[in-house]
């Protein structure tokens, strides 16, 4: 394999740990670096903790010392064997794997405090250990220690593999938070975080249905939509913040739709309402923020989910979406594509975040470098 040396390992579990998304990437073109996906599987989290990351990253819990330690470690251990088993599949040897980049699980994203800071577990020095690759990791620290959000990162990736010379573009990443990405020809890149894509979604189907889910928005369909409750979401004044901004389930959980819920509103009715919020706010963001845009192109889970790529189409009469796969990557795997990307830009010396997205005073490399063991 000509280029094996040049091959890289993006991981990442989002806001809604639904799974380890591992991706295994080639950067074949040296002078473009562009990410070429090899293989690709979200692994699930094993045993009890993706329901302890749940717990933990719940906006009122008190994270226990221990348990915090014990997850750390325990999800650096799943992040190394969602990568083995990847490498496995594909049938690559770790020692042609020049490094991984591991954004980790986010239990915190706190980018507005006084003492701001973004949290994630998943012990890199685990990762690194168990699968013998350098591993990059906390891609997020550098820039909030330089005034930044620390997020959202993906722009950097998104401007260099989707920019048009002459379309206006926006990538749309449909995760647990809907993140947008606007490519204006010629113009500084920005990026922000529009609001709840899948959190209030997942979190109402969860707990009514006991589903992770609701599969294709099928629930959401069944239900009518409550303009009042909705007038009532659009209202939260974050939405209409100008950007740089960011956001996670610290905001936009439970407690949060509690306050707005109206007495005696079906659940389904619910399940509708907040899809129609998530289009609503991403169509409002859009007008109010990027209001060029001629084509969007989703990715993140949210793709699969019919109800809200049909909700989205019907905000915006005149502007074209698809997917990233219509532009040549898998709507699945563009962030772990990115946290590949992001490690090869740290190992190479580039920085990682753009400050025009996330408010940082400069450019700055992104993410710790933890060395693999020597090799016996
Ligand atoms: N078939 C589907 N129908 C509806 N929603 C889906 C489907 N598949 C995935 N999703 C949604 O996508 C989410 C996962 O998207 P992902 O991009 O991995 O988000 P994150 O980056 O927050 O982990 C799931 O939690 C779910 O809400
Ligand atoms: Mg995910």
């Amino acid at each position: 394999m000509a280029d094996a040396a040049a091959l890289y390992l993006g991981l990442i579990s989002g806001t809604s740990a639904d799974g380890i998304d591992a991706a295994l990437v080639a950067f074949p073109d040296e002078s473009t670096g562009r990410p070429q996906l090899r293989a690709a599987r979200t692994f699930a989290y094993p045993g009890t903790l993706r329901r302890q990351v749940l717990a933990l990253a719940a906006a009122t819990a008190a994270i226990p010392l221990d348990g915090f330690g014990e997850l750390d470690v325990a999800t650096g251990a799943a992040f190394a064997d969602a990568a083995l088993a990847l490498l496995g599949e594909a049938g690559v040897a770790p020692a042609h794997v020049r490094a991984i980049g591991s954004h980790g699980q986010t239990l915190r994203h706190r980018p507005d405090g006084r003492h701001p800071f973004s949290l994630q577990v998943g012990d890199a020095a685990v990762i690194a250990e168990r699968t013998g690759i350098t591993t990059v990791a906390d891609f997020r620290r550098a820039d909030i220690a330089a005034g930044g959000q620390g997020a959202p990162l993906l722009p950097a990736l998104h401007a260099a593999v989707f920019a048009d010379p002459v379309i206006p573009r926006a990538v749309l990443n449909l995760g647990g938070i809907a993140n947008l990405t606007v490519l204006l020809p010629g113009e500084a890149v920005t990026g922000f975080d529009t609001g709840p894509a899948n959190c209030l979604l997942d979190a109402w189907v969860e707990r009514h249905l006991g589903t992770p889910h609701d599969a294709d928005g099928a629930w959401a369909r069944s239900g009518q939509v409550h303009e009042g409750l909705l007038d009532r979401c659009l209202a939260d004044r974050w939405l209409a913040t100008p950007p740089p901004k960011s956001s996670g389930r610290e905001v936009f959980n439970l407690d949060w739709l509690q306050a707005r819920l109206p007495a005696g509103i079906a659940p389904a009715d619910v399940q509708a309402t907040l899809l129609a919020f998530t289009a609503r706010s991403i169509a409002a963001a859009v007008a109010s923020f990027a209001p060029a845009t001629r084509e969007i192109h989703a990715c993140g889970g949210g793709v699969h989910n019919g109800a809200l790529m049909a909700a989205l189409r019907a905000e915006f009469p005149r502007v074209h979406i698809d997917t990233t796969a219509a532009l040549g990557l898998d709507p699945d795997f563009v962030e772990a594509v990115g946290f590949a990307w992001l490690a090869r830009a740290r190992l190479g010396g580039l920085p990682g975040n753009l400050p025009s997205v996330t408010g940082a005073r400069g450019p700055r490399l992104l993410g710790a470098i933890h060395a693999a063991p020597p090799r016996r």
